[in-house]
Protein backbone atom coordinates (compact mmCIF):
# COMPACT_ATOMS: atom_id res chain seq x y z
CA UNK A 1 0.00 0.00 0.00
CA UNK A 2 2.77 2.04 1.01
CA UNK A 3 4.23 1.30 -2.41
CA UNK A 4 1.63 2.64 -4.04
CA UNK A 5 1.27 5.64 -2.55
CA UNK A 6 5.44 6.31 -3.23
CA UNK A 7 5.03 5.64 -6.38
CA UNK A 8 1.99 7.91 -7.19
CA UNK A 9 4.49 10.88 -5.50
CA UNK A 10 7.18 10.07 -7.52
CA UNK A 11 5.35 10.14 -10.82
CA UNK A 12 4.81 13.78 -10.75
CA UNK A 13 8.08 14.19 -11.10
CA UNK A 14 8.34 12.01 -14.33
CA UNK A 15 7.85 13.97 -17.68
CA UNK A 16 6.84 12.74 -21.00
CA UNK A 17 8.09 13.24 -24.03
CA UNK A 18 5.29 15.56 -24.74
CA UNK A 19 5.70 18.10 -21.56
CA UNK A 20 9.66 18.03 -22.11
CA UNK A 21 8.98 19.22 -25.69
CA UNK A 22 6.82 21.88 -24.51
CA UNK A 23 9.24 22.90 -21.57
CA UNK A 24 11.49 23.33 -24.90
CA UNK A 25 8.79 25.49 -26.75
CA UNK A 26 8.48 27.92 -24.30
CA UNK A 27 12.03 28.05 -23.25
CA UNK A 28 11.77 29.08 -27.00
CA UNK A 29 9.19 31.50 -26.32
CA UNK A 30 11.25 33.37 -23.71
CA UNK A 31 14.29 33.71 -25.68
CA UNK A 32 12.33 35.40 -27.74
CA UNK A 33 11.01 37.72 -25.17
CA UNK A 34 13.94 38.71 -24.06
CA UNK A 35 15.51 39.57 -26.80
CA UNK A 36 12.91 41.63 -28.64
CA UNK A 37 12.49 45.49 -27.71
CA UNK A 38 8.46 45.69 -27.14
CA UNK A 39 8.86 42.59 -24.23
CA UNK A 40 12.24 42.56 -23.00
CA UNK A 41 11.45 44.99 -19.84
CA UNK A 42 9.12 42.43 -18.73
CA UNK A 43 10.78 39.26 -19.92
CA UNK A 44 12.09 36.64 -17.36
CA UNK A 45 15.21 35.22 -19.06
CA UNK A 46 17.06 38.12 -19.51
CA UNK A 47 19.54 37.56 -22.63
CA UNK A 48 22.20 39.99 -21.57
CA UNK A 49 24.22 40.91 -24.39
CA UNK A 50 27.86 40.71 -23.09
CA UNK A 51 29.72 42.51 -26.16
CA UNK A 52 32.26 39.51 -26.77
CA UNK A 53 31.55 38.90 -30.41
CA UNK A 54 34.83 37.29 -31.10
CA UNK A 55 36.17 34.18 -30.16
CA UNK A 56 40.10 33.74 -29.48
CA UNK A 57 42.12 32.58 -32.81
CA UNK A 58 45.23 31.87 -31.04
CA UNK A 59 46.98 35.46 -31.19
CA UNK A 60 46.01 36.25 -28.31
CA UNK A 61 49.33 36.99 -25.13
CA UNK A 62 49.96 38.71 -22.16
CA UNK A 63 49.64 38.05 -18.05
CA UNK A 64 46.34 38.43 -17.02
CA UNK A 65 44.89 38.91 -13.22
CA UNK A 66 41.22 36.30 -13.59
CA UNK A 67 39.17 36.65 -10.23
CA UNK A 68 36.81 33.86 -10.95
CA UNK A 69 33.46 33.84 -7.83
CA UNK A 70 31.84 30.49 -8.62
CA UNK A 71 28.56 28.45 -6.54
CA UNK A 72 31.47 26.27 -4.38
CA UNK A 73 34.47 28.61 -4.65
CA UNK A 74 35.93 31.71 -5.46
CA UNK A 75 39.63 31.51 -7.35
CA UNK A 76 42.74 33.83 -7.93
CA UNK A 77 44.07 32.78 -11.58
CA UNK A 78 47.06 34.50 -12.94
CA UNK A 79 46.98 33.39 -16.78
CA UNK A 80 49.74 33.54 -19.10
CA UNK A 81 48.94 33.51 -22.56
CA UNK A 82 51.75 32.94 -24.76
CA UNK A 83 51.02 33.30 -28.84
CA UNK A 84 52.74 31.85 -32.12
CA UNK A 85 54.31 28.44 -32.24
CA UNK A 86 54.55 27.40 -29.13
CA UNK A 87 51.29 28.88 -28.04
CA UNK A 88 50.28 27.72 -24.43
CA UNK A 89 47.96 28.84 -21.25
CA UNK A 90 50.03 28.57 -18.14
CA UNK A 91 48.12 29.13 -15.23
CA UNK A 92 48.60 29.58 -11.41
CA UNK A 93 45.57 29.68 -8.89
CA UNK A 94 44.74 29.61 -5.53
CA UNK A 95 41.36 28.77 -4.77
CA UNK A 96 39.17 30.14 -1.70
CA UNK A 97 35.72 28.31 -0.31
CA UNK A 98 33.37 30.86 0.03
CA UNK A 99 32.13 31.90 3.62
CA UNK A 100 28.62 31.84 4.37
CA UNK A 101 28.81 34.85 6.20
CA UNK A 102 30.61 37.10 3.30
CA UNK A 103 27.80 35.45 1.04
CA UNK A 104 24.89 36.45 3.25
CA UNK A 105 26.57 39.68 5.10
CA UNK A 106 26.25 42.94 4.15
CA UNK A 107 27.95 44.97 1.08
CA UNK A 108 31.18 46.17 3.12
CA UNK A 109 32.41 42.78 3.50
CA UNK A 110 31.26 42.18 -0.03
CA UNK A 111 33.13 45.08 -0.72
CA UNK A 112 36.86 43.49 0.55
CA UNK A 113 38.51 43.18 -2.49
CA UNK A 114 38.57 39.47 -2.19
CA UNK A 115 34.70 38.96 -2.74
CA UNK A 116 33.96 41.71 -5.04
CA UNK A 117 31.15 39.86 -6.63
CA UNK A 118 29.93 39.66 -10.36
CA UNK A 119 26.90 37.88 -11.42
CA UNK A 120 24.59 39.35 -13.65
CA UNK A 121 26.08 41.90 -15.74
CA UNK A 122 24.90 44.61 -17.95
CA UNK A 123 28.12 46.30 -18.13
CA UNK A 124 29.56 45.56 -14.85
CA UNK A 125 26.24 46.53 -13.32
CA UNK A 126 24.74 44.12 -10.49
CA UNK A 127 21.01 43.41 -11.40
CA UNK A 128 20.56 40.64 -8.95
CA UNK A 129 21.66 38.09 -6.61
CA UNK A 130 21.03 34.96 -7.08
CA UNK A 131 22.30 31.38 -5.60
CA UNK A 132 23.20 31.47 -2.15
CA UNK A 133 24.37 35.01 -2.36
CA UNK A 134 22.09 38.16 -0.51
CA UNK A 135 24.82 40.52 0.58
CA UNK A 136 23.44 43.76 1.08
CA UNK A 137 23.71 47.21 -0.54
CA UNK A 138 25.05 46.11 -3.73
CA UNK A 139 22.58 45.44 -6.66
CA UNK A 140 22.53 48.50 -8.71
CA UNK A 141 25.78 48.95 -8.22
CA UNK A 142 28.70 48.89 -10.37
CA UNK A 143 31.04 45.82 -9.50
CA UNK A 144 34.08 47.47 -11.65
CA UNK A 145 33.54 50.43 -9.54
CA UNK A 146 33.47 48.77 -6.31
CA UNK A 147 36.46 46.68 -7.28
CA UNK A 148 38.92 49.39 -8.45
CA UNK A 149 37.88 51.36 -5.05
CA UNK A 150 38.78 48.04 -3.25
CA UNK A 151 42.45 47.44 -5.16
CA UNK A 152 42.85 50.96 -4.32
CA UNK A 153 41.78 50.93 -0.50
CA UNK A 154 44.59 48.05 0.01
CA UNK A 155 47.51 50.35 -1.54
CA UNK A 156 49.17 47.40 -2.21
CA UNK A 157 49.47 47.65 -5.59
CA UNK A 158 48.04 49.08 -8.94
CA UNK A 159 45.69 46.95 -11.60
CA UNK A 160 43.53 47.93 -14.94
CA UNK A 161 40.23 46.48 -14.16
CA UNK A 162 39.24 45.48 -18.08
CA UNK A 163 36.34 42.71 -18.42
CA UNK A 164 33.69 41.07 -16.14
CA UNK A 165 32.51 37.95 -17.50
CA UNK A 166 29.62 35.68 -16.46
CA UNK A 167 30.92 32.04 -15.73
CA UNK A 168 29.13 30.76 -18.43
CA UNK A 169 30.89 32.85 -21.06
CA UNK A 170 34.20 32.27 -19.33
CA UNK A 171 33.03 28.45 -19.98
CA UNK A 172 32.11 29.13 -23.48
CA UNK A 173 35.69 30.93 -24.46
CA UNK A 174 37.96 28.72 -22.69
CA UNK A 175 36.50 25.75 -24.62
CA UNK A 176 36.40 27.76 -27.68
CA UNK A 177 40.13 28.61 -27.64
CA UNK A 178 41.14 24.80 -28.17
CA UNK A 179 37.90 23.89 -30.24
CA UNK A 180 36.28 26.31 -32.70
CA UNK A 181 32.71 25.32 -32.60
CA UNK A 182 32.20 25.97 -29.37
CA UNK A 183 29.08 28.36 -29.42
CA UNK A 184 28.07 28.04 -26.48
CA UNK A 185 28.67 28.01 -22.74
CA UNK A 186 26.47 26.11 -19.84
CA UNK A 187 27.34 25.94 -15.98
CA UNK A 188 25.47 22.92 -14.34
CA UNK A 189 26.79 23.47 -10.85
CA UNK A 190 25.29 25.20 -7.71
CA UNK A 191 23.61 27.43 -9.77
CA UNK A 192 22.39 26.79 -13.82
CA UNK A 193 22.77 29.16 -16.98
CA UNK A 194 23.60 29.26 -20.48
CA UNK A 195 24.88 31.65 -22.90
CA UNK A 196 25.63 31.25 -26.96
CA UNK A 197 26.81 33.50 -29.88
CA UNK A 198 23.11 35.20 -31.27
CA UNK A 199 22.85 37.14 -34.48
CA UNK A 200 23.64 40.90 -33.61
CA UNK A 201 20.48 41.08 -35.85
CA UNK A 202 18.00 39.39 -33.40
CA UNK A 203 19.82 41.28 -29.78
CA UNK A 204 17.40 44.17 -30.78
CA UNK A 205 18.66 46.09 -27.38
CA UNK A 206 21.95 46.61 -29.26
CA UNK A 207 22.37 48.80 -32.42
CA UNK A 208 24.13 46.94 -35.49
CA UNK A 209 22.67 43.83 -37.64
CA UNK A 210 26.40 42.17 -38.43
CA UNK A 211 27.86 39.35 -36.96
CA UNK A 212 27.09 37.39 -33.47
CA UNK A 213 27.70 38.37 -29.97
CA UNK A 214 27.26 36.48 -27.05
CA UNK A 215 24.16 36.61 -24.77
CA UNK A 216 23.89 35.74 -20.90
CA UNK A 217 20.86 33.83 -21.02
CA UNK A 218 20.24 33.80 -17.11
CA UNK A 219 18.29 30.70 -17.96
CA UNK A 220 17.73 30.24 -14.20
CA UNK A 221 15.06 32.18 -14.25
CA UNK A 222 12.81 30.64 -16.81
CA UNK A 223 9.58 30.00 -15.32
CA UNK A 224 9.27 33.02 -12.77
CA UNK A 225 6.06 34.55 -14.92
CA UNK A 226 4.44 30.89 -13.69
CA UNK A 227 4.99 29.18 -17.24
CA UNK A 228 6.45 26.08 -15.55
CA UNK A 229 4.27 25.80 -12.72
CA UNK A 230 1.96 23.19 -14.52
CA UNK A 231 5.45 20.75 -14.03
CA UNK A 232 6.10 22.69 -10.71
CA UNK A 233 5.42 19.72 -7.58
CA UNK A 234 4.64 21.30 -3.93
CA UNK A 235 8.30 19.93 -3.39
CA UNK A 236 9.16 22.43 -5.75
CA UNK A 237 7.02 25.10 -4.05
CA UNK A 238 8.03 24.41 -0.64
CA UNK A 239 12.03 24.69 -1.95
CA UNK A 240 11.30 28.07 -3.62
CA UNK A 241 8.89 29.29 -0.63
CA UNK A 242 12.14 28.50 2.04
CA UNK A 243 14.47 30.61 -0.39
CA UNK A 244 17.09 33.21 0.00
CA UNK A 245 14.48 34.49 -3.52
CA UNK A 246 11.76 33.43 -3.00
CA UNK A 247 9.34 33.15 -6.47
CA UNK A 248 12.82 33.77 -8.38
CA UNK A 249 15.16 30.87 -10.38
CA UNK A 250 12.44 28.98 -10.41
CA UNK A 251 14.26 26.55 -13.77
CA UNK A 252 17.39 26.90 -11.72
CA UNK A 253 15.54 25.74 -8.78
CA UNK A 254 14.52 22.32 -10.52
CA UNK A 255 17.64 21.50 -11.87
CA UNK A 256 20.63 23.15 -10.06
CA UNK A 257 23.01 21.49 -7.56
CA UNK A 258 22.10 24.29 -5.17
CA UNK A 259 18.74 23.14 -4.98
CA UNK A 260 18.18 19.11 -5.80
CA UNK A 261 18.91 18.39 -2.81
CA UNK A 262 16.71 19.75 -0.86
CA UNK A 263 13.88 18.95 -3.36
CA UNK A 264 15.17 15.50 -2.24
CA UNK A 265 14.47 16.51 1.77
CA UNK A 266 11.21 18.13 1.22
CA UNK A 267 10.03 15.19 -0.14
CA UNK A 268 11.13 12.89 2.07
CA UNK A 269 9.39 15.30 5.58
CA UNK A 270 7.04 14.27 3.83
CA UNK A 271 7.13 11.04 3.20
CA UNK A 272 7.96 10.45 6.90
CA UNK A 273 5.07 12.41 7.99
CA UNK A 274 2.92 10.01 5.96
CA UNK A 275 4.74 7.45 7.73
CA UNK A 276 6.53 5.91 4.57
CA UNK A 277 9.87 6.32 5.86
CA UNK A 278 12.22 6.51 8.83
CA UNK A 279 9.81 5.24 11.17
CA UNK A 280 8.04 8.19 11.20
CA UNK A 281 10.25 10.40 13.10
CA UNK A 282 11.28 13.81 11.47
CA UNK A 283 14.69 13.99 13.10
CA UNK A 284 16.75 17.72 13.69
CA UNK A 285 18.91 16.10 10.74
CA UNK A 286 15.84 16.46 8.58
CA UNK A 287 14.94 19.35 9.24
CA UNK A 288 18.19 21.22 8.50
CA UNK A 289 18.59 22.88 5.30
CA UNK A 290 21.16 22.27 2.68
CA UNK A 291 22.26 18.77 3.97
CA UNK A 292 21.93 17.29 0.94
CA UNK A 293 25.06 18.49 -1.47
CA UNK A 294 25.56 17.64 -4.41
CA UNK A 295 28.40 15.44 -3.62
CA UNK A 296 25.56 13.27 -1.24
CA UNK A 297 23.31 12.83 -3.91
CA UNK A 298 26.09 11.91 -6.25
CA UNK A 299 27.62 9.28 -3.80
CA UNK A 300 23.61 8.07 -2.91
CA UNK A 301 23.10 7.37 -6.81
CA UNK A 302 26.40 5.80 -7.73
CA UNK A 303 25.68 2.31 -9.05
CA UNK A 304 28.25 0.89 -7.62
CA UNK A 305 27.35 1.73 -4.05
CA UNK A 306 25.73 -1.22 -2.25
CA UNK A 307 22.38 -0.21 -0.38
CA UNK A 308 24.70 -0.67 3.13
CA UNK A 309 26.58 2.18 1.81
CA UNK A 310 24.01 4.06 1.32
CA UNK A 311 22.92 3.49 4.85
CA UNK A 312 26.48 4.92 5.81
CA UNK A 313 25.80 7.74 3.76
CA UNK A 314 22.67 8.49 5.39
CA UNK A 315 24.26 7.40 8.94
CA UNK A 316 27.13 10.24 8.53
CA UNK A 317 24.37 12.71 7.26
CA UNK A 318 22.55 12.04 10.72
CA UNK A 319 19.49 9.42 9.37
CA UNK A 320 19.04 6.18 10.95
CA UNK A 321 18.00 4.37 8.52
CA UNK A 322 16.95 0.70 7.72
CA UNK A 323 17.52 -1.38 4.27
CA UNK A 324 13.93 -0.56 3.16
CA UNK A 325 14.11 3.08 4.04
CA UNK A 326 17.78 3.66 1.77
CA UNK A 327 16.19 1.95 -1.03
CA UNK A 328 13.31 4.55 -1.05
CA UNK A 329 15.56 7.66 -0.37
CA UNK A 330 18.31 6.49 -3.34
CA UNK A 331 14.64 6.47 -5.59
CA UNK A 332 13.90 10.03 -4.37
CA UNK A 333 17.16 11.15 -5.07
CA UNK A 334 17.02 9.16 -9.11
CA UNK A 335 13.39 10.68 -9.40
CA UNK A 336 14.76 14.45 -9.16
CA UNK A 337 18.08 14.18 -10.47
CA UNK A 338 17.11 12.61 -13.67
CA UNK A 339 14.01 15.40 -14.06
CA UNK A 340 16.59 17.87 -13.40
CA UNK A 341 19.15 16.58 -16.60
CA UNK A 342 16.05 16.23 -18.82
CA UNK A 343 14.57 19.93 -18.10
CA UNK A 344 18.01 20.96 -18.33
CA UNK A 345 18.55 19.35 -21.80
CA UNK A 346 14.95 20.73 -22.70
CA UNK A 347 16.02 24.13 -22.20
CA UNK A 348 19.42 23.24 -24.24
CA UNK A 349 17.42 21.88 -27.31
CA UNK A 350 15.66 25.38 -27.47
CA UNK A 351 19.09 26.97 -27.89
CA UNK A 352 20.79 24.66 -30.25
CA UNK A 353 17.19 24.95 -32.29
CA UNK A 354 17.33 28.50 -32.43
CA UNK A 355 20.76 29.12 -33.20
CA UNK A 356 20.18 26.35 -36.40
CA UNK A 357 17.51 28.28 -37.59
CA UNK A 358 19.52 31.60 -37.19
CA UNK A 359 21.60 30.24 -39.87
CA UNK A 360 18.79 28.62 -42.32
CA UNK A 361 20.16 25.01 -41.84
CA UNK A 362 18.57 21.97 -41.85
CA UNK A 363 21.35 20.18 -39.51
CA UNK A 364 23.69 21.93 -36.94
CA UNK A 365 26.88 20.34 -35.73
CA UNK A 366 27.87 22.57 -32.43
CA UNK A 367 29.87 22.52 -29.27
CA UNK A 368 28.96 23.59 -25.73
CA UNK A 369 31.34 24.18 -23.07
CA UNK A 370 30.13 22.76 -19.95
CA UNK A 371 31.14 23.27 -16.25
CA UNK A 372 29.91 22.78 -13.01
CA UNK A 373 30.15 20.26 -9.83
CA UNK A 374 26.56 18.81 -11.09
CA UNK A 375 27.56 18.25 -14.65
CA UNK A 376 31.04 16.48 -12.65
CA UNK A 377 30.67 14.54 -9.94
CA UNK A 378 26.53 13.36 -10.35
CA UNK A 379 26.59 9.99 -12.08
CA UNK A 380 23.99 10.28 -13.96
CA UNK A 381 22.54 14.01 -14.59
CA UNK A 382 25.21 14.40 -17.83
CA UNK A 383 23.89 11.83 -19.18
CA UNK A 384 20.29 12.27 -19.23
CA UNK A 385 20.83 16.14 -20.23
CA UNK A 386 22.37 14.74 -23.34
CA UNK A 387 20.39 12.32 -23.88
CA UNK A 388 17.56 14.62 -23.76
CA UNK A 389 19.32 16.97 -26.01
CA UNK A 390 19.53 14.51 -28.59
CA UNK A 391 16.06 13.51 -28.37
CA UNK A 392 14.44 16.79 -28.86
CA UNK A 393 16.52 18.17 -30.90
CA UNK A 394 17.14 15.73 -33.67
CA UNK A 395 18.53 18.09 -36.20
CA UNK A 396 21.46 19.05 -34.15
CA UNK A 397 24.25 17.07 -33.42
CA UNK A 398 25.77 18.83 -30.10
CA UNK A 399 28.89 17.78 -28.66
CA UNK A 400 29.49 18.72 -24.86
CA UNK A 401 33.03 19.37 -24.24
CA UNK A 402 34.40 19.80 -20.59
CA UNK A 403 35.74 23.07 -19.45
CA UNK A 404 38.65 22.03 -17.35
CA UNK A 405 40.46 25.44 -16.21
CA UNK A 406 37.65 27.33 -15.33
CA UNK A 407 36.12 30.36 -16.34
CA UNK A 408 38.88 32.32 -14.95
CA UNK A 409 40.74 31.45 -18.30
CA UNK A 410 37.66 32.22 -20.15
CA UNK A 411 38.21 35.78 -18.69
CA UNK A 412 41.36 36.06 -19.20
CA UNK A 413 41.38 34.76 -23.18
CA UNK A 414 38.30 37.75 -23.62
CA UNK A 415 40.73 40.36 -22.26
CA UNK A 416 43.40 39.58 -24.21
CA UNK A 417 41.25 39.17 -26.87
CA UNK A 418 39.99 42.51 -25.94
CA UNK A 419 43.49 44.02 -26.06
CA UNK A 420 44.39 42.12 -29.60
CA UNK A 421 41.74 43.89 -31.19
CA UNK A 422 42.54 47.49 -29.49
CA UNK A 423 46.46 46.80 -31.06
CA UNK A 424 44.53 45.98 -34.47
CA UNK A 425 42.98 49.11 -33.92
CA UNK A 426 45.68 51.52 -33.52
C1 LIG B 1 33.97 26.42 -12.05
C2 LIG B 1 34.15 27.71 -12.83
O1 LIG B 1 34.81 25.45 -12.54
O2 LIG B 1 32.63 26.02 -12.12
C3 LIG B 1 33.26 28.77 -12.20
O3 LIG B 1 35.50 28.13 -12.82
C4 LIG B 1 31.83 28.28 -12.20
O4 LIG B 1 33.37 29.98 -12.90
C5 LIG B 1 31.75 26.93 -11.50
O5 LIG B 1 31.00 29.23 -11.58
C6 LIG B 1 30.35 26.37 -11.52
O6 LIG B 1 30.26 25.22 -10.72
P1 LIG B 1 29.73 25.22 -9.22
O7 LIG B 1 29.27 23.84 -9.03
O8 LIG B 1 30.88 25.63 -8.35
O9 LIG B 1 28.60 26.21 -9.14
C1 LIG C 1 23.25 31.64 -11.36
C2 LIG C 1 23.74 33.03 -11.73
C3 LIG C 1 24.35 33.03 -13.12
C4 LIG C 1 25.40 31.95 -13.23
C5 LIG C 1 24.80 30.60 -12.84
C6 LIG C 1 25.82 29.48 -12.90
O1 LIG C 1 22.15 31.33 -12.16
O2 LIG C 1 22.66 33.95 -11.70
O3 LIG C 1 24.93 34.30 -13.41
O4 LIG C 1 25.87 31.90 -14.54
O5 LIG C 1 24.27 30.68 -11.54
O6 LIG C 1 26.86 29.64 -11.97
Amino acid sequence: EHSREIAQTLSEFRLTTEQLLDVKKRMKTEIQNGLSKSTQDSATVKMLPTFVNSTPDGSEHGDFLALDLGGTNFRVLLVKIRSGKRRTVEMHNKIYAIPLEVMQGTGEEVRSIRYTIFQLCVQGILVTWTKGFKATDCEGEDVVGLLREAIKRREEFDLDVVAIVNDTVGTMMTCAYEEPTCEIGLIAGTGSNACYMEEMRNIEMIEGDEGRMCVNMEWGAFGDNGCLDDIRTEYDRAVDDLSLNPGKQRYEKMCSGMYLGEIVRNILIDMTKRGFLFRGQISETLKTRGIFETKFLSQIESDRLALLQVRSILQHLGLDSTCDDSIIVKEVCGVVSHRAGQICGAGMAAVVDKIRENRGLDHLDITVGVDGTLYKLHPHFSGVMIQTVKELAPQCNVNFLLSEDGSGKGAALITAVGCRLRQELN
